[in-house]
Parts: structure tokens; sequence; C-alpha cells
């Protein structure tokens, strides 16, 4: 894929943050857009908007964190007769705390959103982009898919998850048209921070980099061939500090700082 000129993309969690701000940017680089979440008013204004630029826009409400969404979402987009041509994983959400803290059905539903939907969209659409010769798919991880973060197990295991299986992927079908990419996003300003804080009484403070900047560099990485991207400044030292320290390290300097962060 040299452009996203008429390409169409699916883009889960378009509603809000990152999936917008891709959303959008895809738009204004000539592709059109199929936008699914859980918020049908948000998504169907934001379409509303898309559709000035001069592409398409469609919209399908679905809850990827529900057994059988992805399945129920690529029947929808094949009975519209709409083809993907660039798929974008990037719904998915956190949470901050002990693990013992949040109970197993939020766990279930994080892991059905952050790892099992992804897995199973790349599972059904894969096989059409190699029968076009052609696609493209761009997950998106985290710079905890580097490193285990205490205070954030599952979330940033799953992220890990994220990481490895795109890379896996991505060797196996480089050959056949189809190219797989990780954006790695350090703090970005979205509803993250509110969602994973939820159980957070501290002012975490600063500033995240813009949605909009994590976006722009993502899309430009993928047309550039990238395995991942990291975006944000300074976050690239987690890819890094693996390869520096011992793991024991590791995990002791993230955890000593994250706990401290959270005030525990
Ligand atoms: N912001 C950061 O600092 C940061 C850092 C690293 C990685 N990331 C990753 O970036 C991705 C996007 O997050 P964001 O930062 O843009 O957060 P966000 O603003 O909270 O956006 C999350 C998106 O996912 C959708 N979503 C949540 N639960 C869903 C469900 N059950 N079914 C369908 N859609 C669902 C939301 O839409 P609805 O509520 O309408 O469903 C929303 O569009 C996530 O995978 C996140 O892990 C974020």
């Amino acid at each position: 894929m040299q452009s996203y000129k008429n390409k169409t993309a699916l883009v889960t969690g378009a509603s809000s943050g990152i999936g917008l701000a891709i959303a959008n940017s895809l738009a204004r680089r000539g592709a059109h857009l199929i936008l699914t979440a859980r918020s049908t008013d948000m998504l169907n204004k934001i379409a509303t908007t898309i559709k000035k630029k001069g592409v398409k826009a469609d919209v399908f409400t679905c809850d990827l964190s529900q057994t059988g969404a992805a399945q129920y979402l690529y029947e929808a987009i094949m009975h519209a007769g709409l083809e993907v041509d660039l798929l974008v994983n990037n719904a998915g959400y956190g949470r901050w705390g002990n693990f013992t803290e949040f109970d197993r059905k939020d766990y279930d539903q994080m892991i059905r959103l952050n790892i099992t939907t992804p897995t199973e969209l790349c599972h059904l659409f894969i096989p059409e982009m190699i029968s076009r010769g052609s696609g493209g798919i761009i997950n998106i991880g985290s710079i905890t898919s580097f490193v285990p973060t205490p205070y954030a197990a599952v979330y940033a295991a799953s992220k890990a998850y994220i990481l490895h299986f795109s890379d896996a992927l991505r060797y196996e079908y480089s050959d056949q048209g189809v190219r797989i990419m990780t954006i790695c996003p350090g703090f970005t300003d979205t509803n993250f921070r509110t969602v994973a804080a939820v159980n957070i009484n501290v002012d975490l403070g600063g500033a995240g980099t813009p949605a909009e900047e994590v976006a722009e560099q993502g899309l430009d990485a993928f047309l550039n061939g990238k395995v991942y991207v990291v975006t944000g400044k300074g976050n690239n030292i987690f890819t890094i500090l693996p390869r520096l320290l011992t793991r024991k390290r590791v995990l002791n300097l993230i955890g000593n700082n994250f706990r401290k962060q959270l005030g525990r």
C-alpha cells in the first residue's frame, strides 16, 4: 500500500481519541471509512463530518468486548457490500490499580476487547486481503507492549500480545501483499486515562501527546513499511530498557515509578 487514497479502512474505537484521529487523518488522505464503536450518535456525527471531506463513511455500532462481536461485525460489513483494504484494531481500554481490585468480568471484557476481537478480525479479513493480493492491518499496542507493568498487569500483557501477534503475522503474510504494523503510543491525550484511573484519586498531571500527532506518525510509519512505531517524545526508552537491563531491574524500575505515580 503506497497511499490511502480510495482505500477503505475499518477503524475500531473510532468514536474518540486515537481511533477518531486516525479516521479523520485517513479521510483527509482520501480513504473511505467504516467506523465502529458502541456510541452510535457520536459515530453518526463523525461520519457526517468525514463525508464532507468527499469520502464515504459507514457506521456499524458494535460492542467489541462481546463474544462473537468480530463475526457479527464482519458479516454486517459483508452484507453491506463493503471491502476492507485496511483494518485498524484500535478499540481498547486499561485499568490502573492492584490486580485484584478489578473483578474477573472486567478483565474478561478487557481481554476480549484488547486481544480476542482484534485476533478474530485479523483472522476474518486476512484471507480476503490475500485473495486481492493487497491489504493492511494496523494494530494499536502501547509502550507497555515492551515492559511488564505492575498495577496495569492485564492491560500491559494484552498489549505485549498485540505486538508479538502483529510481528508474527507480518512475517507470515508479507509475501502475500498484506502489511501489518503496530503503533505503540505512550501517554496520549484521550479518554483512556479517565477509564484506566477509575479507582485512582491522585492527579497524575502532565499532558500527553495529542491523538492527532499519534495518528499522523502512525499512518506515515505504515506507508514507510515500519514494523512498529513508538509515538510520543522520549518513549523509545521503553524499547531500549529491556535490552540494557536485566528483567528484574526493568520490573523494579517500572513498578517503583508507576507505584509512586499512583500514590500506592
Ligand atoms: N491514550 C493513551 O495514553 C494510550 C497509550 C497507549 C495505548 N493506547 C491505546 O490506544 C487505543 C485507543 O485508546 P484511546 O487512548 O483513544 O482511548 P479512548 O479515547 O478511551 O478511546 C477508546 C475507543 O474504544 C472504543 N471502545 C471502548 N470499549 C469498546 C467496546 N466494548 N466496544 C467497541 N468499542 C469500544 C471507545 O468507543 P465507545 O465508548 O463509543 O465504545 C473509543 O472509541 C486503545 O487500544 C488503548 O489501549 C492509548
